[in-house]
């Protein structure tokens, strides 16, 4: 089977290639086929993946709103199936540059699908995001209620599920999964790969790591006064070799169904910002110093998946714990910040 991953140079990407080119699954992947512009992400990620994974794949530096090289790579291979990372993803910048977000994540989303249309490739899976929930279900948050987008990424995420619950409407032939990711933190454990934003990180675990490293001074706790045990927001941490791995499964999945599936990615457990700081500490070894500052506009205090959908439809679970994304995290980051 020939698999194309867009946007597989990034952070999940990388470790989702590291696990479809390992032999621990029941997928067989002759070839795997990478596109990506380096947009947000270095060419030695792919090295670093090749020797991770002891095998070589076929990679094309280029955008996926070219239309003309999207073509030209599906008449060259003949792909089974896509999982589709490739898009921008900050949302502070979002709000900043929405053109450039409308632009990438849309057009390109667009030009990829209109592709594999016109070569007869029905299967993606797609990544979406806990964001299409919006601010006021309940939680646990289940895959059937209302999506809603309060800045121009959660917009993109949505319009993208949305075209792709149209194209499956439209032509049953379709098998799609709308992976709702929760909050990705840690590295392989070879700590090769990992996560490495560019400039001051606007998520938490990179600027943990960033302070434990002594690259930034002090961390910035964005409210202790939420509806939560210790104050601080509530998050769903999930390794990201266990997302990973929820991946393979639906890539499983969708080369044995047809239709389209939204499904979270998350462990069903939330934890504090003071509870990450714990845990880090304990990686790390040291203290890592904090301030308490205002609430960040458009947070909330509590998010965390119901992860039902994901163990009936792909038999996934996120095994790995807190300890082990935060000691992951760390060996990637003390060698790379
Ligand atoms: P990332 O920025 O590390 O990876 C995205 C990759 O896509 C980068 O290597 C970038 O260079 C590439 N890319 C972007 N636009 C491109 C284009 N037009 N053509 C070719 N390549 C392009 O991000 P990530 O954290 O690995 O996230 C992957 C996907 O998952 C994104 O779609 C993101 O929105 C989504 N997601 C991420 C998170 C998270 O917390 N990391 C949470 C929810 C959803
Ligand atoms: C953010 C995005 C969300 C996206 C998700 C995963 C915003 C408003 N939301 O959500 O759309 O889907 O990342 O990419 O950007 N925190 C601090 N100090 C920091 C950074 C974060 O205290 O320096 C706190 C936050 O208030 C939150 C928790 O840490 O309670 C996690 O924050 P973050 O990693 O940014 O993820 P999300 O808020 O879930």
């Amino acid at each position: 089977m020939n698999i194309l991953v867009t946007g597989g140079a990034g952070y999940i990407g990388s470790h989702t290639c590291v696990e479809l080119l390992s032999e621990s699954h029941g997928l067989s992947v002759d070839q795997l086929i990478i596109i990506d512009n380096f947009s947000n992400s270095k060419p030695d990620m792919l090295e670093k993946v090749r020797a991770i994974a002891g095998r070589d794949f076929i990679f094309i530096e280029g955008d996926i709103r070219d239309p003309g090289k999207m073509n030209a790579l599906f008449d060259t291979y003949a792909i089974d199936a896509v999982i589709h990372f490739a898009g921008l993803k900050a949302v502070g910048e979002s709000t900043q540059k929405p053109l450039a977000y409308y632009d990438n994540n849309l057009t390109g989303s667009l030009v990829l699908f209109e592709t594999m249309q016109s070569h007869g490739v029905k299967r993606i899976v797609f990544s979406s995001s806990a964001t299409v929930y919006g601010m006021s279900n309940p939680m646990p948050l289940r895959e059937e209620y209302p999506v809603s987008a309060t800045n121009p990424y959660g917009y993109t995420k949505l319009v993208i599920e949305r075209m792709l619950m149209d194209l499956a409407q439209a032509d049953p032939g379709w098998s799609i999964s709308l992976l709702r990711y929760f909050n990705p933190i840690g590295a392989h454990p070879s700590g090769l790969i990992g996560e490495d934003p560019n400039g001051i990180p606007n998520n938490l675990l990179p600027y943990v790591a960033k302070v434990a490293a002594g690259k930034l001074p002090a961390l910035p706790v964005y409210g202790d006064d939420y509806d939560t045990p210790d104050g601080t927001g509530v998050r769903d941490y999930i390794h990201v070799m266990d997302l990973a791995g929820g991946h393979i499964a639906a890539l499983e999945y969708v080369m044995r169904n047809r239709g389209v599936e939204a499904v979270n990615l998350g462990t069903g457990h939330g934890t504090s910002v003071l509870s990450i700081i714990r845990a880090f500490e304990k990686a790390c070894g040291h203290a890592i110093p904090y301030t308490v500052t205002g609430r960040r506009p458009g947070d909330i205090g509590t998010c965390y998946a119901d992860t039902e959908k994901a163990r009936r439809l792909y038999g996934f679970e996120a095994r790995r714990t807190l300890e082990e994304m935060c000691a992951d995290g760390w060996r990637f980051a003390k060698e790379r910040y």
